[in-house]
């Protein structure tokens, strides 16, 4: 299993700054997200992710911590985001599981389109 925020440097490294359109939406290939696993990419700026929870059915959250704004990481065993910084839990729909986030993490529209994942 990766740790998604050890990826994160290489992600925004090998991703080209023009991934996502002029209205700010990120395209991304559903065979990046597979079935219980998560992809980390940059939604205006910032680390997003997006996982498949359940088959089908696709969820896009803000990376970021909702305590002190540490880059948090996916348990694909847990099925939960631990953030390294204060062990700060979340569920896979973003909510706060335990820890000292004070809200859940920024859930960000998804659509689908063929074989693509459209976040934004
Ligand atoms: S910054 Fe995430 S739990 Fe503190």
């Amino acid at each position: 299993m990766l740790a998604v925020a050890a990826g994160w440097p290489l992600v925004r490294f090998l991703m080209p700054s023009g991934q996502g359109d002029s209205a700010g939406q990120v395209a991304i290939d559903r065979a990046q997200v597979a079935l219980g696993t998560a992809h980390l990419f940059e939604y205006q700026g910032r680390p997003a992710v997006v996982l498949q929870p359940v088959p089908g059915e696709f969820v896009a959250l803000s990376a970021v911590c909702t305590h002190l704004g540490c880059i948090v990481q996916w348990q694909e065993e847990e099925s939960q985001f631990l953030c390294p910084c204060h062990a700060g839990r979340f569920s896979t729909d973003g909510s706060v599981v335990s820890g000292p986030p004070p809200k859940p993490l920024e859930t960000l529209p998804v659509t689908l389109d063929g074989d693509q994942v459209l976040v934004g």
